[in-house]
């Protein structure tokens, strides 16, 4: 089963408790969120507070990416705000196995991310350790940027890799997605796809309708 996990990074804020409905009517299951601390990327979105708000507008599981440096520091604290799996990057994380560890012990799934210029063996070895693992399809840090298809091939490694382990993961897929190549990305074993400009640009009932109905 594939999974579309909106990126609310595309959302208007000033309209989320309405929109949060209309996705949640229209069979979305799972929430993206962005966090961005200035550091680990160029730019600043949104923290623990305003998950807080938002976990009382919807049931929707919560998938957190953070983009965050020593993500390990802010753990705990996403868990209780709502975080049902908290995805930390390869890149950041001085201590990626105390980390992936943290998030254990904190009872969220665990996710782990890399950017585009991180090859896909550098997690091959945490496949067996993690619940997902995200793919970047663009560096982070901005919703509405182009897809870069050196993706792919990552996806398909990783996918095979777990297929060889017989493990059952998650592989996401995030940055540029739209209704022209999420069939691809699925298609190299991508199952959690995320999208943000494309689902909240116009009639969201009419993108996430037209993103299920590819993902079928
Ligand atoms: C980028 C974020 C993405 C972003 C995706 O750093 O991690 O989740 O919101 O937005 P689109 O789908 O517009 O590329
Ligand atoms: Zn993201």
């Amino acid at each position: 089963m594939n999974i579309l996990s909106p990126s609310l990074l595309s959302v208007n804020f000033n309209n989320i408790e309405a929109d949060a409905k209309v996705l949640d009517a229209s069979g979305v299951k799972w929430y993206h969120l962005d966090v961005m601390d200035g550091h680990f990327v160029k730019n600043i979105s949104f923290g623990p507070p305003v998950i807080e708000c938002i976990r009382k507008i919807t049931d929707s599981f919560f998938d957190v990416h953070l983009m965050v440096k020593e993500p390990i520091r802010y753990i705990d604290t996403f868990r209780k705000v709502g975080a049902d799996l908290i995805t930390v990057h390869y890149e950041a994380c001085e201590n990626l196995d105390e980390t992936l560890e943290a998030i254990r012990k904190s009872g969220a799934k665990i996710g782990l991310a890399i950017n585009p210029d991180t090859p896909a063996n550098a997690v091959k070895d945490y496949i067996e350790k993690v619940d997902m693992i995200l793919v970047m399809s663009v560096y982070p840090g901005f919703g509405g940027q182009k897809f870069m298809p050196i993706a792919l091939e990552k996806i398909k490694d990783i996918r095979n890799w777990a297929n060889e382990q017989g493990k059952d993961l998650l592989v996401e897929v995030d940055g540029g997605i739209n209704l022209d190549n999420v069939t691809t990305v699925i298609e190299a074993g991508a199952n959690v796809i995320v999208a943000g400009s494309a689902v909240f640009k116009d009639d969201i009932a009419y993108n996430v309708k037209a993103f299920m109905d590819k993902m079928s």
